[in-house]
């Protein structure tokens, strides 16, 4: 079996979807490695560290591979070069990008989508949405703290006293745990609000105040897969009259609230950013999804009345040796179950949950139930 490693085409895409870590475990378990020049480079992972794994560095890397990793879904250009029935592994961001989904299945690969990997016990190491939510969380405060022109710690010193800076966390998942973490560690006085009633415990462990409108409804807002329900428009708006004092008081705010297969929550109206004191800094971590705060841009640090919204997509790519790892890692897991070691072959067990959940395309069709073309 060989396994090709894909170089990104996307220019603004510094992930790679294997290092020589991964390569190492690959080769240990007789699967064939080949990796396209440059592949790792962004992430400070160079083609001989590969090589020193026992990856065969190439152009033609894809050709005949059995499976091809990557970080983005290849496009229809890249797909042209894969064998038919190759498994091809990616984050493959497949709503609303049917035409997309068609491509995967035309090109007669069979393709996984790792975003979509059940959040059970047994798929914990293959969970890219956590892996990668970790450091988005750790750099959006980052990216705060740059934007800020303050600092976070209190300092006292002989020429005055600076005081801590006030981090407010709006969504506490996976990215607004590890944001509250770190603010913490920089020094900051952190709030943090969600409509989970499970994570005010979570944000108090972690050494942050909780705030929010906890009525029946909140009791009630965690559905059994632990996400979080659409709210009402009634509870929507005793939220935001709650937050809309707090947030005048705030330096910093981070927002990551997501509702799965929804638009993000509006959370911060344009009234609400005006209402900060000038020098404040919003960064929208769920701006692909359309934003919690209201006149976010992508890929811009917006500015209204001096506060200023950070909008960047993708800030685990920032940290981009550090997320390599772990997608790497969260992929060389998965592999090892569609891999048979006896007969050294690709073996995907189709009715397994893992690949069920997974699969996007196979034998030239589309076969997620979510993803069926509309009758
Ligand atoms: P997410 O990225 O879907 O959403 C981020 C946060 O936004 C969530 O905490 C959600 O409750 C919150 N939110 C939604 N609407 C909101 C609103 N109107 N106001 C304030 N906050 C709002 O969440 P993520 O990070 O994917 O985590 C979801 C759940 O999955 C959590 O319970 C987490 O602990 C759980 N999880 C379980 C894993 C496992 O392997 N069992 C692994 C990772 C996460």
């Amino acid at each position: 079996m060989k396994i090709a490693i894909a170089k990104e085409v996307d220019a603004a895409e510094p992930r790679v979807a294997a290092t020589p870590d991964t390569v190492k475990k690959f080769k240990s378990l007789g699967i064939d490695v080949a990796i396209e020049p440059g592949a790792g480079i962004k992430s400070g992972l160079r083609d001989a560290d590969y090589e020193a794994m026992g990856a065969v560095v190439s152009a033609d890397a894809v050709k005949d591979a059995d499976i091809v990793i990557k970080v983005k879904r290849p496009e229809a250009s890249e797909l042209a070069a894969y064998k038919k029935g190759a498994a091809v592994i990616a984050i493959m961001d497949p709503y609303g990008n049917d035409a997309a989904l068609k491509a995967l299945a035309s090109a007669g690969v069979s393709a996984f989508a790792m975003e979509l990997m059940p959040r059970i016990t047994r798929a914990q190491v293959m969970d890219v949405l956590s892996s990668q939510a970790n450091l988005a969380g750790y750099r959006a405060v980052v990216e705060a703290a740059e934007a800020f022109g303050r600092a976070f710690p209190m300092m006292m010193t002989a020429a005055g006293t600076v005081p801590a800076a006030k981090v407010f966390v709006m969504g506490v998942g996976v990215a607004g745990l590890q944001a509250i973490a770190t603010a913490r560690r920089l020094g900051a006085v952190v709030t943090a609000t969600d409509v989970r009633p499970a994570t005010k415990e979570q944000v108090e462990s972690l050494g942050a105040k909780f705030l929010a409108v906890e009525d029946e409804e909140f009791k009630n807002a965690q559905t059994a897969g632990g996400y979080a329900k659409e709210m009402s428009k009634e509870y929507q708006a005793k939220q935001a009259a709650l937050t809309a004092e707090h947030l005048k008081k705030q330096d910093i705010v981070i927002t990551t609230a997501l509702i799965p297969g929804r638009p993000a929550p509006k959370l911060i109206s344009l009234d609400m950013v005006k209402s900060m004191k000038p020098g404040s800094v919003l960064v929208d971590l769920a701006v692909e999804r359309g934003g919690n705060v209201e006149g976010v841009k992508a890929g811009e640090i917006a500015e209204v009345d001096g506060v200023k919204i950070v909008g960047f997509p993708n800030l685990a790519s920032k940290v981009a040796a550090s997320a390599s790892s772990l997608y790497a890692r969260n992929l060389q897991a998965f592999i090892e179950t569609l891999y048979d070691k006896e007969s050294k072959s690709l073996a995907v067990k189709w009715d397994d949950e893992l690949v069920k959940a997974t699969a996007l395309t196979k034998d030239g069709a589309v076969i997620h139930p979510n993803f069926q073309p509309k009758a």
